[in-house]
């Protein structure tokens, strides 16, 4: 195993999903892709989080983003479990679960730590631009839920800076002032950011969040 790092091309598999097979950068085509772990099927925060990312698939959809959930629980537990996702959390699971049961994914993207579980994957996240590369990588401990919604936010950075050459500043929320890169030339400003900006430092340079399209 490799260790995955930011700019990394995201490691290619073929695995068993709920939606059928999957291979990977085949399944991601053009998109933005999330790849996330979770410990274990019939546990109670994984239980909360597949309803909540169900819920707002279309926030995922709307910026071209696939998702996809990963544990190392067998294709019938997955199948069987979702329909307790869809119950309790009053939703219709609506993205591929993987089934790792031989742990290739998980060892790939070393979603496996075994001084917190020798056997489940930890919440792993990694976010995945359409040219494969890893943009994002987050860990969270099995006892907490992810915030999806930030995990949303950092789409919307990470979009922003890939179409429209700004970055997000500290708790930056989408519709509020960004950055300017700093490759950004002086001269090229004006025609980039027809709405304007502030100087605050030659290194600082404010503008208007850019319109999406
Ligand atoms: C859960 O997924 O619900 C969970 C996992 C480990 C510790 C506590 C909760």
């Amino acid at each position: 195993m490799k260790t995955i790092r930011l700019g990394d091309v995201a490691p290619n598999f073929t695995a068993k999903s709920t939606e059928g097979e999957i291979n990977f950068h085949e399944w991601l085509g053009n998109s933005w892709g999330v790849l996330f772990s979770h410990p274990a099927d019939y546990t109670p925060v994984c239980t909360t989080e597949l309803g909540t990312v169900a819920k707002i698939k279309q926030e995922f959809d709307n910026r071209n983003v696939k998702v996809v959930a990963l544990s190392v629980d067998g294709l019938q537990s997955h199948y069987d479990w979702i329909t307790d996702i869809n119950e309790t959390q009053n939703t219709k699971v609506n993205f591929p679960i993987i089934a790792d049961e031989d742990r290739n994914v998980s060892v790939l993207y070393d979603m496996i730590h075994p001084n917190a579980d020798s056997k489940l994957t930890v919440r792993s996240v990694f976010i995945i631009a359409p040219d494969k590369t890893v943009k994002l990588i987050i860990t969270y401990p099995a006892s907490t839920g992810r915030n999806f919604d930030e995990i949303l936010r950092v789409i919307d950075s990470l979009q922003l800076t890939a179409y429209h050459k700004v970055a997000t500043p500290a708790n930056w929320n989408n519709g509020e002032d960004c950055v300017i890169v700093p490759s950004v030339t002086n001269e090229e400003i004006p025609s980039l950011f027809p709405k304007g900006h502030t100087e605050v430092k030659p290194y600082l340079k404010i503008t208007p969040q850019p319109n999406w399209n």
